[in-house]
């Protein structure tokens, strides 16, 4: 009997050594400790043992328990002491990696330049005003000295809805809105989307004016050259010299084009501005005093000063942009460029 208890001592303590998972060693513990386990069989078979024998045996029995228990015990230890090691070094983050990037979003460029127009602009005393894009023929033509069926019509392209209903082809029309509305003084700047049918690389169908208006007494072409000179000194940058062109426009008299320094090659002459050194930015006049009686305001006490340009043409010359489609299609990687 005794050398049967040494033999599953050894035994046991041999497996309980080669256990390496808290899974086998469950299973040695199962096998000697369990409920018909060899450690457990051997109580049961005292009953054969002489009687006199039993305390003795019985002693035995439970030494060999506590050993293989103490000794199960100690190693379940050792096991989940490495199984937490290995878990811990698996789980492991490394806190020096860089994180995955954040990509920030950006102003659209026509958001930018129309926000920077405003601020320019407010800075200098005018308010902000809008007008509907579907327009009646009256304010986007008429009321500017444009009848039915003149020919200056010709120089807008035209989407008309009805006879009477226009996709606004400029943002003039709010300046017809307003002093209809209003009397002066008045110093108002309006930018909005308009529409002409005109479709190439410096066109677009739909795009985006930015209208200005001042009617005062005493508002002199001087006035505008000096509003218009500091607008381009700002928007493109303080050496931007500006000139005027004499040119026609039904709303003023006399009407002008108005030229700034290349803002890219600052008037060297460079592909934006095709060589000139100079490029054509927007049209501006004195107010025909015909629009003011028009539109209700006494052409005898007050003058006023008018000019409008395409908000995009701003953002090509400023950034070099050369197509105006680019503004439109929102591709993103053309937008992060403006970040
Ligand atoms: N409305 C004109 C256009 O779309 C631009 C313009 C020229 C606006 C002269 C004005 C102005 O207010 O005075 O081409």
């Amino acid at each position: 009997m005794k050398e049967k208890l040494d033999n599953i001592k050894a035994a046991a303590l041999r497996e309980i050594e080669l256990a390496s998972t808290t899974a086998e060693l469950n299973n040695v513990r199962v096998k000697y400790l369990g409920k018909s386990g060899e450690i457990s069989l051997l109580m049961r078979d005292m009953a054969t043992v002489a009687k006199e024998d039993r305390p003795a045996m019985g002693k035995l029995v439970n030494e060999l328990r506590n050993a293989v228990e103490g000794t199960l015990i100690a190693k379940t230890e050792q096991i989940a002491e490495l199984e937490k090691q290995a878990r811990l070094k698996a789980e492991a983050i490394d806190i020096t990696l860089p994180s995955s990037a954040q990509r920030l979003g950006s102003l659209h460029p026509l958001t930018a330049i129309r926000r920077e127009l405003i601020d320019i602009f407010t800075g200098m005393g005018f308010t902000v005003a809008d007008g509907p894009e579907i327009e009646s023929d009256l304010f986007n033509f008429q009321l500017l000295n444009i009848p039915k069926d003149h020919p200056s019509r010709d120089m807008q392209d035209t989407f008309y809805v009805n006879d009477n209903i226009v996709l606004r082809t400029q943002t003039s029309a709010v300046q017809a809105r307003i002093m209809t509305n209003a009397q002066p003084p008045i110093r108002v700047v309006s930018p909005g989307k308009v529409y002409r049918s005109d479709d190439d690389a410096s066109h677009s169908p739909i795009f985006n004016q930015f209208e200005g208006l001042a009617v005062d007494e005493h508002i002199t072409m001087g006035d505008l050259q000096g509003c218009l000179t500091t607008f381009a000194k700002k928007i493109f940058s303080e050496d931007t010299k500006v000139r005027l062109r004499p040119s026609y426009f039904p709303f003023t008299e006399p009407s002008v084009e108005v030229d700034v320094t290349c803002s890219m090659c600052h008037g060297k002459g460079c592909r934006v501005c095709k060589g000139t050194g100079w490029v054509e930015i927007l049209g501006a006049g004195i107010v025909n005093p015909a629009v003011l009686d028009m539109c209700g305001i006494d052409s005898k006490k007050y003058s006023g000063f008018a000019f409008g340009f395409g908000i995009d043409r701003i953002a090509m010359i400023k950034y070099g942009i050369p197509n105006i489609k680019l503004l439109y299609e929102n591709d993103v990687r053309f937008l992060a460029q403006f970040n």
